[in-house]
């Protein structure tokens, strides 16, 4: 298979920052891997759909396997596959708390290690996390310690393997979404969701793509958690 087109592999890619991200890299002539449990096969020769449970170390095997085997190369990675269960501390079930972390750690650990081995090999790559901003500003009336518990855990994982992979060619990344326009937010709820943000309205899928798509041309940034979040992280 031919290997001048740069691949990506995109988790949670069926609909809102994931789909958003697959538009942007095909528009860069990237191939692309897209991977969810619903996503369905693509007309496009240049986009290799695997459904499947990322939060499964069996899922990411089979992800990382046929990426190789279709494209010949892994050049960048996005976990963006995550679930936002949203209630206040003693409310949480054991299974919102095994979902979530199945999805938000798992449905990165797994894959990331598949991914960098392949990237080692290449001598070069990058792997970016979808955060949230949620980890650096909590905010009074969204009880989301499960978002800060996992997504903080990838902001501090971010930097980890930056520094651990610095001298081997492979960069890594983070994006800190404020609150973005996608399938997970009903139209309802736009309105209050945009005040919770200094600029006064919710982001747009294409800030977050516009975000990763800068990050992966930019070769002398790692270990950098970029905020796209409309102010929240700097204050209120
Ligand atoms: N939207 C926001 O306001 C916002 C803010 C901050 C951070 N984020 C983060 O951005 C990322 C994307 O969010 P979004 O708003 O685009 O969410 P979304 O519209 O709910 O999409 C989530 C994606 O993840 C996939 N997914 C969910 N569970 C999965 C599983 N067990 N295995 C594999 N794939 C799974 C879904 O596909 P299937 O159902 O087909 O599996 C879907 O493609 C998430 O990590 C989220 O935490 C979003």
């Amino acid at each position: 298979m031919s290997s001048s087109k740069k691949v990506i592999v995109i988790t949670g890619a069926s609909q809102g920052l994931g789909a958003g991200m697959v538009k942007a890299f095909r528009d860069l002539d990237y191939k692309v891997v897209a991977t969810s449990r619903s996503i369905k096969p693509s007309t496009d020769a240049d986009i290799l759909t695997v459904a499947g449970d990322i939060g499964d170390p069996a899922v990411a095997q089979r992800v990382i396997r046929e990426a190789i085997e279709r494209f010949g190369r892994i050049d960048t990675l996005v976990n963006n596959a995550g679930i936002f269960v949203a209630k206040p501390f003693t409310a949480y079930t054991q299974e919102d708390y095994a979902a979530v972390l199945s999805v938000n750690l798992n449905g990165f650990f797994y894959i990331t290690q598949l991914a960098i081995t392949e990237m080692e090999k290449q001598g070069s790559g990058h792997v970016v996390n979808i955060t949230t901003s949620l980890v650096d500003h909590a905010i009074d009336g969204v009880p989301s310690v499960l978002a800060s518990l996992t997504k903080g855990g990838l902001n501090a994982a971010t930097k980890s393997l930056a520094i651990e992979y610095a001298k081997r060619g492979i960069r890594v990344n983070a994006v800190s979404p404020g609150i973005i326009k996608t399938p997970m937010h009903g139209e309802e709820t736009h309105e209050a969701l945009g005040n919770l943000h200094p600029v006064g309205h919710m982001g747009e899928i294409s800030d977050i793509a516009q975000a990763v798509v800068y990050l992966d041309s930019a070769n002398f940034v790692t270990g950098e958690i970029l905020h796209v979040d409309g102010g929240q992280s700097a204050g209120h």
